[in-house]
């Protein structure tokens, strides 16, 4: 095979930011969008330059000559496309959250597991330089042993009609925006959480518009994540240790140079990173995963722990309550 061929369903405003990679990539290639309107679709295809264009996810998925699905749907579609994409023999990469259950992810590991298809939760920031650099210094064990991390990812969102102000579709600021400190949590502990204690504003419409949420990890090392729809973009990461701090003002989303900076005994150590796509490196990991067989970066177990600290998450703040997840 000398290309994979994507096809991607729907027309979703991030598309815009995946399209240039699926582009630029080497071993991948844009073949197909999927509208629920088909004028919309062909619209779309005009625009991208994308080849084929069909009026319905279902009839791209018939499509035999898709490898690839990227799924770029409101939150609460992603297992119902990710099940049909595995059920017509397609890898899928699917927007974060991947579900809104732990449950949920159980049944897309049984299906991918039985048809050996690679299903990929979304989260860019894993494949960036920046990132692996943050994974190197932690297990290096410079930091020493760390006992606090601070995560935090906002932006105002002022588009009335927006999909995550709908509670029905998963929306709300913790599954849009607090699902990356706490991935980022995950990643740096290598384990999830065993309790976790949530705070919420809720809009008018009745999803977080600010989320604050403490973590505590076995040994005791804890964590406080926020987000929030309602005030100006901020984002950042903070990992303190016994030895050394290591500060990410941009963990989420660094685009074109970025840094990192690392705080030992009042020295500070710069480390600085270019990279000209910040999607390009999931799309690259698909390829890595489906044609060498190199397992993804972000598997489904990792996506299931996170799903399952996030629900907790929001079970401790709509019961005003710590939740346990497990013995320590
Ligand atoms: N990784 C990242 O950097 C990143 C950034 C932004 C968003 N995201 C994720 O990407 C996903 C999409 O976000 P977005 O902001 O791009 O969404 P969006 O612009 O609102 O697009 C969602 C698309 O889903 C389709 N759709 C199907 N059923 C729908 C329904 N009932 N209501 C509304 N739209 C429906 C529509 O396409 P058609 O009409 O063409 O069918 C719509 O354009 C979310 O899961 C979000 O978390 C990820």
């Amino acid at each position: 095979m000398d290309k994979l061929r994507w096809g991607i369903l729907s027309t979703a405003r991030i598309n815009r930011r995946i399209i240039p990679a699926l582009k630029a990539s080497r071993r991948n290639q844009l073949t197909a969008v999927a509208s629920r309107s088909l004028e919309n679709a062909r619209q779309f295809a005009r625009q991208w330059d994308i080849p084929r264009s069909y009026g319905s996810y279902d009839v791209l998925l018939e499509d035999s000559s898709i490898d690839v699905i990227y799924i770029p749907l409101p939150n609460h579609l992603h297992v119902e496309w990710t099940l049909r994409a595995l059920q017509a023999g397609k890898h899928v990469l699917c927007e974060k959250p991947i579900a809104l259950s732990p449950e949920d992810v159980n049944l897309i590991q049984n299906a991918a597991g039985q048809k050996k298809l690679v299903v990929m939760e979304a989260f860019m920031y894993r494949h960036h330089p920046q990132t692996i650099k943050v994974r190197e210094i932690i297990a290096s064990g410079e930091l020493g042993e760390i006992h606090l991390m601070h995560g935090c990812f906002s932006f105002l969102l002022d588009r009335p009609d927006d999909v995550r102000w709908v509670p029905e579709y998963g929306g709300g600021s913790l599954w849009d925006l607090g699902c990356y400190p706490v991935s980022y949590c995950r990643m740096i502990m290598g384990t999830p959480p065993t309790e976790v204690c949530g705070w919420q504003m809720l809009s008018a419409s009745g999803v977080d518009l600010v989320f604050a949420g403490t973590l505590r990890y076995s040994g005791g090392t804890l964590a406080q994540i926020s987000s929030s729809f309602a005030v100006q973009t901020y984002t950042g990461f903070e990992i303190h240790g016994s030895h050394a701090s290591l500060l990410i003002p941009t963990p989420f989303n660094p685009q074109g140079k970025s840094h990192i900076i690392l705080q030992r005994q009042g020295q500070k150590h710069q480390f600085e990173f270019k990279v000209k796509d910040l999607y390009l490196g999931e799309i690259e990991n698909m390829a890595d995963a489906i044609l060498d067989g190199i397992p993804p970066r972000i598997d489904l177990q990792e996506s299931k722990q996170n799903i399952t600290t996030l629900k907790a998450l929001y079970t401790s703040a709509g019961q005003n309550t710590a939740i346990r997840l497990s013995s320590e």
